[in-house]
């Protein structure tokens, strides 16, 4: 069985047992706990925590995930991957302990064909019932039940959400693997394959276990790569079919034999490991950078070049990796063949880059080496390798690795607790925007109101009773002047920020009290909160409601909103398909559209999407939403951005026959609504990542408006048509430069006479000629010019120092020694520097020629008879 036929037999398995089946979500989540879906029940995560009602109690899944936490592993074990497939069966408040136990029983030894006497099971502890269960519903005996603690039987998500205990399967590969004694002795030779997740519980962010899920749920994970690698009797789960042929491809690539020592092994499954994850990662709409998701992918195709190098390969290997890739999984990931230029693209931008890091920091690490040596330090300080990883991508390893070769050691402890520090502050960056309200409280609000309606598509106003206050103590009854809080409404037509869209603003009134509102939120799954404060009088609980959306700023949003939608689909025609939406920001009147792109717009390029943006506003299509089921979304080609959550129906809003997005956000009516867009910036965000800003709307005239206000100034000073005033500053750019030349050569004329005249007057003692001289009006060159005009009239043995006062009332002095004084140890330095002090400067030069500078431009007179002093002590 191949690994997508062994998908296909689970998915099957499943639904003719009444489950429904989905196709994998997107790598990023829905979720703003979360960098990566790491699961297959993450896309179900609101069913089971009861904030959204799942379409079916019963659903059957396949999943890309990814995991970094084992990524030390990866190459070293067998089945260890940062990508991999969970083939899921999971039960909303539906079936539970005993039909999850006798359905995976039964899915092993039917379609997967596993050999029933080399079946082995584990269960929590505690959970009797799951040890009885495996008993009494399959042939299992208790010999081959075994009973784990917490850090094997209990799951989590490793953050805030549902949890529970599980009950995990096992297969005896057989005595070459390892010893005998079951899952507790032996990983290798007991392969763990399907995990039974029996979702009840609710933990917060610490792990503490807070409370009961609404109902009892199953959860299920079956490890695709795992479960083929049985199937198919290889040794490791590299060596399957969908992993195999692309070790080959870096087997190639490096010259390099799979199969030969461990070390070399463990390198050519990193490279096609890592290779395969950021594939995946890159076609969901990641691109490398450096913090979260996208550092992850960094980090991942960073170790696959250094990889790679270790095996002797300094050729680029990653875009050749991506295209075998993309050949053995699209068969089961369509999507990746469509982004495949997309993919090679930026492996191979992101290659290029890290050898100029890495030729970057070893010249960095080299010196700080040199510099330890110097001081005599035995170790190399933490915050050095951490400023290499941080700025650099400089692989910790290799750092260490380096460090040894020169017989220092890194001071480790330093370097982890700045990582520690930098993981913290990213830990901080995920949870942003919750402003310190738990999710438990949320919670609680959202129960209290029993539900929140949206009515902001059709209406900016409603009324309805005051639903909660909420604080981050929990919910009160009631807020008074001066308070900030957040407040719900069962009711609402204010918008709550999503889609990139800014949350509204506007008026909460009651009968005792006023309520601005800064800003609407939704923390979790179907409850929008308005972040208020209390302006006048007092609130409480229940009191009737009026609720006012600020409707200027909402329409100037809506222009916006199908406006990008507009440009989205309007970039994508004139610059290509892979110039996807990958960020976008939609405000009052201005909008911010992020996507990838290889190169900078053109001009012409910018041009053209802004005039057929324009026509397109002018043809007035109209702006359709539908709901409809998410797979009927998909068949009619509608645009999903980002991992959309499964859900019955989803909001498709169509613009013309061009434009067709998955979207909950507001518009406007038809696209001549919008007004006009005008492209103000094209610009760079990160290899590979453009950024494009635009007005909208009556903000578009304005900006236009004070463009044409400028233009019309400029052509008023000019005294032509505004059409005209280009020819015109060409012209008279060209005569200002002709006028600045003919100027220059008659200064310098002018200099080499005024230079005759002051040598003339040169007083001469003992064969020696000092000339001093205040020039006025004369810029830095012209002085020096005019101090070496002045020494060649005097031909031998002379001095000349020459000064200026500045329009700032500075001092400014230049002097010259002729070089046979040079010759005989005369310098202008020394001589300038007795000047110097005078004015309060100092000096700088060279022996036949130095300049000095000072504050007070009054003492100028004074600073060059010193000077001439100096001259003749120095001559003697
Ligand atoms: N959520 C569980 C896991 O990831 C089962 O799917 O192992």
């Amino acid at each position: 069985m191949d690994a997508f036929e062994i998908r296909e037999a689970f998915l099957e398995f499943f639904e003719e047992r009444g489950h429904r089946r989905y196709e994998s979500a997107s790598l990023i989540p829905n979720d703003p706990t979360l960098l990566l879906t790491n699961a297959g029940m993450v896309p179900f995560k609101p069913y089971f925590l009861g904030d959204a009602q799942p379409e079916t109690p019963r659903a059957t899944s396949f999943q890309k995930c990814a995991r970094t936490v084992d990524i030390e592993n990866v190459g070293r074990t067998s089945r260890h991957f940062t990508l991999f497939e969970m083939l899921g069966n999971f039960s909303f408040g539906d079936y539970f302990k005993r039909d999850a136990i006798r359905w995976a029983w039964e899915l092993s030894i039917g379609p997967l064909g596993l050999e029933p006497d080399r079946i082995w099971v584990t269960v929590f502890k505690d959970d009797d019932e799951a040890a009885d269960l495996w008993e009494s519903e399959t042939d299992v005996p208790r010999a081959r039940i075994q009973a784990m603690g917490e850090a094997d039987n209990f799951w989590s998500m490793g953050v805030a959400g549902p949890c529970g205990p599980c009950s995990e399967l096992y297969y005896d590969r057989g005595p070459q693997y390892g010893p005998e004694g079951g899952p507790a002795a032996d990983p290798e030779r007991y392969f763990e394959y399907y995990n039974l997740v029996f979702m009840q519980y609710l933990r917060d962010d610490p792990g503490n276990i807070i409370g009961d899920l609404p109902a009892q749920n199953v959860d299920t994970g079956l490890g695709l790569e795992r479960i083929a690698m049985l199937k198919q009797e290889v040794p490791t789960a590299y060596d399957i079919d969908t992993h195999r042929p692309i070790i080959a491809r870096a087997e190639e690539l490096t010259g390099v034999t799979y199969g030969r020592g461990r070390e070399s092994d463990v390198s050519l499954r990193v490279v096609a490991e890592h290779s395969r994850a950021a594939a995946f990662l890159i076609a969901d709409g990641v691109l490398p950078s450096k913090e979260g998701r996208g550092y992850i992918l960094r980090r991942l195709l960073r170790r696959a070049v250094r990889h790679a190098r270790g095996l002797g390969t300094e050729a680029p290997v990653l875009p050749a990796m991506a295209d075998a890739v993309i050949a053995t999984m699209a068969p089961g990931y369509p999507d990746l063949q469509a982004q495949r230029e997309l993919v090679t693209r930026v492996v191979g931008a992101e290659e290029a880059e890290f050898a100029r890091t890495l030729r970057q920091g070893l010249t960095i690490l080299e010196d700080a080496v040199a510099e330890a040596e110097q001081v005599g330090r035995r170790t190399l300080p933490g915050d050095t390798a951490f400023k290499l990883h941080d700025t650099y991508g400089f692989p910790v390893d290799l750092t260490v690795e380096i460090v040894q070769e020169s017989g220092l050691d890194l001071d480790r402890a330093e370097f982890e607790r700045l990582m520690e520090a930098q993981r913290e502050r990213a830990r901080g960056a995920l949870k942003r925007g919750d402003d310190g309200v738990p999710a438990h409280v949320y919670r609680d609000a959202a129960g209290r109101v029993g539900g929140v309606e949206f009515v902001g598509y059709d209406r900016v106003e409603s009324e309805s009773a005051l639903g909660a206050v909420v604080t981050p103590g929990g919910v009160v009854a009631a807020a008074a002047e001066g308070d900030d809080v957040e407040v719900v409404l069962p009711v609402t037509p204010f918008y709550a920020e999503g889609g990139g869209q800014v949350g509204d603003t506007g008026l909460l009134e009651t009968d005792t009290g006023r309520l601005e509102v800064v800003d609407t939120q939704s923390p979790i799954e179907g409850l929008i909160v308005h972040r208020v404060r209390v302006v006048a009088g007092e609130v409480a609980e229940g009191q009737p409601v009026r609720a006012r959306v600020d409707a200027d700023r909402r329409h100037a949003t809506e222009r916006s909103h199908s406006a990008t939608h507009i440009l989205h689909a309007t970039v994508r025609e004139v610059l290509g398909q892979h110039a996807q939406q990958a960020g976008s920001l939609v405000e009052a009147g201005r909008l911010r559209f992020d996507f990838p792109h290889f190169e900078q717009v053109g001009r012409d390029q910018l041009e053209m999407i802004e005039a057929r943006v324009n026509q397109r506003l002018l043809a007035d299509h109209g702006v359709r939403t539908q709901i409809m089921p998410l797979n009927e979304a998909r068949a009619a080609g509608a645009i999903a951005l980002f991992g959309e959550q499964y859900g019955e129906v989803v909001r498709v809003v169509a613009i013309g026959d061009f434009s067709k997005e998955l979207c909950g956000g507001t518009h406007v009516r038809s696209a001549a609504r919008v007004g006009g867009l005008v492209l103000v910036r094209e610009e760079s965000i990160g290899a590979n990542q453009r950024r494009i800003e635009a007005f909208t709307g009556f903000d578009a005239y304005r900006h236009a408006a004070r463009e044409r206000l400028v233009a019309e100034e400029v052509a008023r000073l000019l005294d032509v048509a505004p059409d005209d005033a280009v020819a015109r500053v060409e012209q008279l750019l060209e005569r200002l430069r002709d006028a600045e030349r003919q100027l220059a050569r008659a200064r310098a004329a002018t200099l080499a006479q005024d230079a005759r005249a002051i040598a003339a007057s040169a007083q001469r003692a003992d064969g020696l000629a000092v000339v001093t001289h205040e020039a006025v009006d004369v810029n830095t060159d012209e002085l020096r010019q005019l101090a070496l005009e002045i020494r060649n009239h005097l031909g031998q043995r002379g001095v000349v120092v020459v000064g200026t006062t500045t329009a700032e009332g500075k001092a400014q002095l230049v002097g010259v020694v002729t070089t046979d004084l040079v010759d005989a140890g005369v310098e202008a330095r020394p001589i300038l520097h007795a000047a110097a002090q005078v004015v309060g400067g100092g000096a700088g030069g060279k022996a036949d020629l130095a300049q000095a500078g000072g504050r007070e431009g009054a003492r100028l007179g004074e600073a060059l008879r010193v000077a001439a002093d100096e001259a003749r002590r120095a001559v003697g």
